[in-house]
């Protein structure tokens, strides 16, 4: 198969866990013979310094013009970075949601799942771990709170800032078909979380994913209010199959179920549009603070290359291969940093993706 990748490498740590899921894509490539034909551009703070801008016209139609689009991560330290001088419209993270609007990536699949070598960094209790936990979060990526109007203005000499949070019926019932769609391939529970007993948009949700669920007798449906969501995810885990919610109430739970799993620099996403086409990124940030020292771990980034091969390029046998690669280098007991524990042998970024890649 032969497949045009754009790679965004961005700020921070971004450029060296890029490189390291590029490794492990062109063993892929050499083992299962396929080519993929990679072409860069820059997103975040990198195309501010070069442009004056976080993302430009031509970056955005590079990236609309391949198969895919591999993102390590954007933005830098909000306290110290001339980054962060600038309009709100021309910081870093601008240029990700730009992406995400432009490239009509609405559904956003972030898996949060616990291997049982991690178990020991995972910061709940034994007892309410129990079998771990394996749970997919479908967050709604292009609506809601973060793309609604908004300004600041003063009004009688009180300054007032207004943010607005819409969704319509067909924002909702493409994101809710997805969540189905991949319940059916799992475990068959979709767990729909909204605050229906406040806001008129968690209530309109509320209405179309029932509508939805209609289509789906086979997959179970429960509605789960935000705040008891945010409890229930530390007092048992492993309710959750599929977890389907809108814009901001998923960046929050998928924060919160990625802390579970005991590294966020584990965890894969991907964020997708109506065809196959998709961006994968890990769910983790930048770390400026430990750019360039050879310590990121590469492995939530090689997770979303594998998710790659699975989404947009139908490459089920190949996604299968990393995510084993990946499973065999942990049980052997290869570490970095940020997953390291007693008896196991601490590697750094590059070595992690060397290993991984020679498994395959
Ligand atoms: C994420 C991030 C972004 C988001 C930020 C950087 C805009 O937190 O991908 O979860 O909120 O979507
Ligand atoms: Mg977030």
């Amino acid at each position: 198969m032969d497949c045009r990748i754009v790679t965004i490498p961005g700020d921070g740590i971004g450029p060296e866990i890029v490189r390291e899921a590029c490794k492990v894509l062109d063993r892929v490539a050499q083992v299962y013979e396929h080519s993929f034909h990679y072409k860069e551009v820059l997103m975040g703070g990198c195309s501010i310094d070069a442009y004056g801008v976080p993302l430009t016209e031509e970056a955005l139609e590079t990236a609309r013009q391949s198969d895919a689009v591999l993102l390590g991560a954007v933005g830098g330290n909000v306290g110290n970075s001339r980054w962060y001088d600038v309009a709100p419209n021309l910081r870093p993270e601008a240029g990700l949601l730009a992406i995400r609007k432009g490239l009509n990536l609405f559904a956003n699949i972030r898996p949060a799942y616990l291997y049982k070598e991690l178990a020991k960094a995972c910061p709940l209790k034994k007892e309410i771990i129990g079998d771990g936990f394996d749970m997919v979060i479908m967050r709604e990526l292009t609506g809601g709170l973060y793309f609604g109007e908004r300004h600041t203005e003063e009004v009688d000499g009180v300054l007032q800032a207004t943010d607005t949070l819409t969704y319509n019926e067909n924002e909702i019932r493409r994101i809710a078909v997805k969540a189905f769609d991949i319940a059916r391939k799992r475990r068959k529970s979709v767990i729909s979380v909204d605050k229906a007993n406040v806001l008129d948009s968690s209530r309109l949700w509320r209405k179309v994913v029932e509508a939805v669920a209609e289509d789906y007798p086979d997959v179970k449906l429960e509605h789960m209010l935000v705040d008891n969501c945010a409890m229930q995810l530390v007092m048992n885990p492993g309710q959750f199959d599929v977890v389907l919610t809108e814009n901001m109430f998923g960046d929050i739970l998928s924060d919160e179920a990625s802390m579970i799993t005991g590294s966020i620099g584990m965890l894969s996403s991907a964020s997708l549009n109506e065809s196959r086409f998709g961006m994968y990124e890990p769910s983790h940030g930048s770390a400026p603070d430990i750019a360039g020292k050879d310590l990121a771990n590469p492995i939530a980034t090689i997770l979303s290359a594998a998710m790659m091969l699975r989404y947009s390029f139908d490459l089920d046998k190949e996604a299968d291969a990393v995510e084993k690669a990946v499973q065999r280098v942990l049980t052997e007991g290869y570490r970095t940093a940020d997953i390291m524990s007693e008896g196991c042998t601490r590697v750094g970024t590059a070595r992690m993706g060397d290993l991984i890649a020679e498994r395959i």
